[in-house]
């Protein structure tokens, strides 16, 4: 008599395994129109979210709900939200401002917590990458990504403090989706991400940041430097926060099983990372002697905190993309 146990089960098992508590929903669910987003005020503060940073123009002006403003993959929402930056975004200072914020009362910044969200642009009223963005982030901007900044400004980039430790062009009609991993407890941060429908898997292990938020000031939405004059429109949904274990899969919807091989198509791809000061890239010796798993292309092989796998899966090599805290299999 002969066993075999089918691999793709064992994968099943661990996808479907994972699963934290939602501490904080953002979805647009109970959003029917954008109108809705007016119902909160200082005095009402009503809904899922905070609304006041944005321009003079009426909210229709800066927001807008459709099913084909979310992720496709994000089987749990209705609609997404469309967020649009221009001329009259301005808000309490020149920069252009559209952002949401968490309304609730819990405590979003103790222990570890995943900070989840989708973000596209379809190529109309593209971001422009002479001009500074700044992405998803918190007042103190001890994490957040950003467009239109050096290295690479066509890339979206997230950063811990200065650095820039993930990096990705960001392609017209990809959905990118994210998870801030953030531990408040010990004083770390670090990133999980995907496209389209793949789940997500960490592509930066935590490092150490000055991680705070007074629960009232994770920015949902795009704040532009300075004065652009053109029309900016970004996609945003699958929006929320969980006290872990986090939940890999995108929406409700059954989430493909991990990468298999060294191929895997859940790679955020392509992707290239870089930082201000450190332009070239040296590779790291690996020895080779001990099997063991080997990181797939563009994870993280190396830097302060990592603790997995520090050899890349051929042909790709392990090289330092912002040492000592940050190396990738490229
Ligand atoms: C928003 O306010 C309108 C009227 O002011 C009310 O009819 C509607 O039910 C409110 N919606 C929510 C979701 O609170
Ligand atoms: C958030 O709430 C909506 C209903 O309002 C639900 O459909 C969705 O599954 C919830 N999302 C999460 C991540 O719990």
């Amino acid at each position: 008599m002969k066993f075999s146990v089918g691999i793709a089960s064992v994968l099943g098992f661990i996808a479907g395994a994972k699963a934290g508590t939602v501490i904080w929903n953002g979805s647009f669910n109970n959003y029917p129109t954008v109108s809705t987003f007016d119902n909160w005020s200082w005095s009402n503060e009503v809904g899922a979210y905070q609304w006041y940073i944005h321009g003079t123009q009426p909210t229709s002006h800066y927001l807008a709900l459709d099913p084909t403003f979310k992720n496709p993959a994000d089987t749990a929402e209705t609609n997404g939200l469309r967020m649009t930056i221009d001329s009259t975004a301005t808000w309490n200072s020149q920069m252009e401002r559209v952002e949401l914020i968490p309304q609730t009362t819990q405590n979003l910044g103790q222990g570890e917590l995943f900070y989840h969200f989708s973000i596209m642009q379809n190529g109309v009223n593209s971001p422009d990458p002479t001009l500074e963005h700044q992405i998803f982030f918190f007042e103190s901007h001890f994490t957040q990504l950003k467009f239109g900044v050096g290295p690479n400004p066509s890339d979206l980039q997230w950063m811990v403090g200065s650095d820039t430790l993930w990096s990705a062009p960001f392609s017209a009609g990809t959905w990118f989706n994210f998870a801030y991993d953030i531990d408040f407890s010990a004083g770390t941060v670090g990133l999980w991400a995907s496209t389209g429908s793949a789940p997500l898997t960490k592509v930066v292990q935590n490092v150490a940041a000055s991680t705070s938020t007074n629960s009232e000031d994770f920015h949902v939405g795009i704040l532009r430097i300075v004065n652009g004059p053109g029309q900016e429109d970004y996609y945003v949904s699958g929006v929320y926060i969980e006290q872990g274990p986090i939940t890999t899969a995108i929406g409700s919807g059954a989430a493909p099983p991990p990468p298999t091989g060294p191929s895997g198509t859940t790679s955020v791809g392509p992707t290239s990372v870089s930082s201000a000061s450190h332009t070239s890239s040296s590779t790291v010796s690996s020895s080779s002697a001990a099997p063991g798993p080997q990181q797939s292309q563009y994870g993280q092989c190396g830097g302060t905190g990592y603790t997995g796998p520090t050899t890349c899966v051929a042909p790709y090599t392990c090289k330092a993309i912002s040492a000592p805290y940050y190396y990738q299999c490229l």
